[in-house]
């Protein structure tokens, strides 16, 4: 609070308002790009190709179809992303609002015990990019052991590399080794580069303090090695997300011949009595209509909604759609199977102590000299991601505990070139919850109490996010459906570390991130872990061990890289086509097995590359 003769009002109050003003500004003053306008559906309309799904796979395949001169109808359940969604530093807050489909899922008793209901908030974009205009724009591609074994051919590392490399337009190769230029492309439709810088000394402490740990600086995950403290590449140019929407959907050769159904809930695919896919039917506005693919259906609706849309046209496990009473099609147990997701507990560094008064009118000052560099420049701290992209990958099992260093050897033989853990940062600036307290619950998702704890913490520390993500997660869930009705969210039941080997994982890596704590720059910073008083948990200096495991299962995370619903081989043959269906493709992060050791947009992005690549090829092998 600030007082102001006998007022008094509240600085950051009035700040959100402000900042919230200006970038509705900023979005007016910067056509970057105009999306094409939505069409109208009025049933019975034929298209070459229907593509379900505007995400980060199905834009990429629809604008494809359509620059090869295809007629493409692209089905979004959701409309433009806000202009919230083009801030980078703004990412956070889009969980949990209007661009998010704030899925729930079903408890497990063992993780997320400290979210309201004990429920996991499972976010996915629901807008013209799908989740990439709602994510945190890390560009990684993984581990090309990720597709080692896959269970159908085709499909390795090599095999997709050149999907990777396709819409690739790296605007920074200049700032990375020249060994990295194989792996690489500049002239892509996707562009991305570096963030801007944060300003915020505690992005080169961070890395430094890694690198004390023994961690080498990888100047490119997205090369040689994953391994090492990295500051990652993002999806953002000219200081703006690049999302899926804006890197295909805004192309001019696309805008002829592709049409977007905005707001049209896509309610199960038309499949005749041949098992032919004929069409989708579709749910915008009021209207319920049928339209027609001369060619292919292709579903790419994501990990959760692709499922869900072959469960409600009949293919799926015959026995949950038979209790549900919807007519089986196909008998296909492997259809929201085998849900794997990266998972994480949040863990929250308090530092840089101070008085909260003192800091206020300081504040207002930097705050309006970012927002003015926003506006007249683009860049300045508002277009970085803050610390988010400071990343560290690594395998914990490669981590000597005593020497306090990461050795390129292992102590039970596991593969050191192979990470096991990512670790992701954020940094939220003192003070900001109190005032954001109700964004912050949205955001997580979490019971009042911690809430309350962390706020607290927050009225006089800066918290800096150190969560490590286990990346070869062992517990599996799966999608079901909740009801015949498209409109009801399907059941997640993502089953987050019902596998005890997971927390396992989380305990190394905690054991890493106090090593981390005690590193000099962080020690005479008086940095430490705030540990949340949680029920049921032990104290920390009783049970050490026993506390951080009983607050891995509390104040869990999804990482929102769910795959394996739709996969490869199970439901998905070599070529994408679905099991038993004739002319019905899936495209999408769910169809690989297991979400590869990284962040998953790239990933995702290459699976619609690489789709349209097979749709044309057939076109041309048929003679089309
Ligand atoms: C908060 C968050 C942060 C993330 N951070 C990163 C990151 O930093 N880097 C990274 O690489 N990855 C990140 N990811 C993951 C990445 O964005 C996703 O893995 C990727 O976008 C998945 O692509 P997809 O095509 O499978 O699905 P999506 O991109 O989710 O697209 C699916 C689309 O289908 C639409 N849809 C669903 N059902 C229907 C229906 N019935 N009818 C019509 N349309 C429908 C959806 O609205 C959506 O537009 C993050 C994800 C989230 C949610
Ligand atoms: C979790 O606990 C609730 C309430 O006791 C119970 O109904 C539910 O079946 C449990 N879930 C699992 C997955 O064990
Ligand atoms: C790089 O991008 C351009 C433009 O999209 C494309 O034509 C080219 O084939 C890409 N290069 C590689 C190696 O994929
Ligand atoms: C789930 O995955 C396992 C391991 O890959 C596989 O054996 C099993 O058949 C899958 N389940 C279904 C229903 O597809
Ligand atoms: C570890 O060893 C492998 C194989 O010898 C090598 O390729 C890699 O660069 C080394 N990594 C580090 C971080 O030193
Ligand atoms: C750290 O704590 C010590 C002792 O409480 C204090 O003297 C010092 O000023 C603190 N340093 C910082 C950077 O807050």
């Amino acid at each position: 609070m600030v007082l102001v003769g006998k007022q008094s009002f509240d600085v950051d109050r009035v700040l959100l308002a402000l900042l919230a003003t200006c970038l509705r500004l900023h979005a007016l003053l910067h056509h970057s790009y105009t999306l094409p306008p939505g069409a109208l559906l009025t049933g019975g309309e034929r298209f070459d190709y229907i593509v379900v799904g505007a995400g980060a796979a199905g834009a990429a395949a629809a604008a494809r179809l359509a620059a090869a001169g295809a007629q493409v109808l692209l089905v979004e359940a959701g409309t433009d992303p806000t202009y919230i969604s083009k801030i980078p530093s703004a990412a956070m807050f889009l969980l949990g609002s209007e661009l998010d489909w704030q899925y729930q899922t079903i408890p497990n008793n063992v993780s997320c015990l400290s979210s309201r209901g004990g429920q996991c908030r499972l976010s996915r974009g629901k807008c013209l990019g799908g989740s990439t205009s709602i994510n945190y724009m890390l560009y990684t591609r993984g581990n090309r052991q990720d597709f080692h074994d896959m269970p159908v051919s085709g499909w390795t590392w090599d095999d997709l590399k050149p999907y990777f490399l396709k819409y690739e337009g790296l605007q920074d190769l200049n700032l990375l080794p020249s060994s990295s230029k194989p792996y690489h492309n500049t002239s892509g439709t996707m562009r991305i580069g570096f963030f801007d810088d944060s300003q915020n000394p505690w992005h080169s402490r961070l890395m430094r303090s890694y690198m004390s740990l023994g961690l080498p600086e990888n100047l490119d995950v997205n090369a040689d090695s994953q391994i090492g403290v990295s500051q990652l590449i993002g999806y953002v140019h000219d200081g703006e997300r690049m999302s899926t929407a804006r890197g295909y959907l805004a192309r001019e050769d696309v805008k002829r011949t592709l049409k977007i159904a905005k707001n049209a809930l896509c309610t199960g695919v038309i499949i005749d009595r041949r098992n032919i896919a004929r069409g989708v039917t579709v749910v915008q506005g009021l209207l319920k209509l049928k339209v027609y693919a001369r060619r292919e259906v292709i579903l790419s609706a994501g990990a959760i909604g692709t499922p869900q849309i072959l469960m409600l046209s009949g293919v799926g496990p015959a026995k949950h759609l038979h209790n549900l009473g919807i007519p089986i099609k196909v008998d296909l147990p492997g259809v929201g199977a085998n849900m794997t997701d990266h998972v994480l507990p949040l863990i929250l560094a308090q530092v840089d102590q101070s008085n909260r008064i003192h800091d206020d009118v300081k504040k207002l000052a930097t705050w309006t000299d970012q927002l003015a560099q926003l506006l007249v420049t683009r860049s300045g701290p508002l277009t970085s991601n803050g610390l988010t992209d400071v990343s560290v990958f690594m395998n914990s099992h490669c981590y000597d505990f005593t020497r306090r260093k990461l050795l390129n050897v292992s102590f039970d033989g596991s593969d050191c070139e192979l990470p096991n853990l990512q670790i992701i940062h954020a940094y939220i600036e003192r003070n900001l919850l109190p005032a954001a307290k109700h964004v912050f619950q949205r955001i997580t998702g979490f019971n009042d109490d911690v809430v309350e704890q962390v706020v607290k913490a927050n009225e006089n520390h800066a918290l800096i996010v150190i969560s490590p993500v286990v990346l070869s997660p062992h517990s599996v869930g799966y999608v079901r459906l909740a009801s015949s009705d498209p409109g009801v969210h399907p059941a997640i039941f993502p089953n987050y570390l019902s596998d005890e080997r997971d927390v396992d994982e989380m305990m190394f890596s905690i054991r890493i991130i106090e090593q981390l704590m005690e590193t000099p720059l962080f020690r005479k910073r008086n940095a430490t872990l705030l540990h949340l008083e949680l029920p049921g948990c032990p104290g920390i200096s009783e049970d050490r061990s026993g506390y951080w495991r009983c607050y891995s299962r509390h104040v869990t995370s999804a990482v929102f890289h769910s795959a394996g619903t739709c996969a490869l081989g199970a439901v998905v043959d070599a070529r994408l086509r679905v099991r038993g269906v004739r002319r019905l493709r899936a495209a999408d992060l769910g169809v690989l097995p297991r979400a590869p050791r990284a962040s998953t947009a790239a990933a995702a992005i290459a699976l619609g590359e690489r789709l349209a690549d097979m749709l044309l090829e057939d076109d041309t092998a048929a003679g089309l």
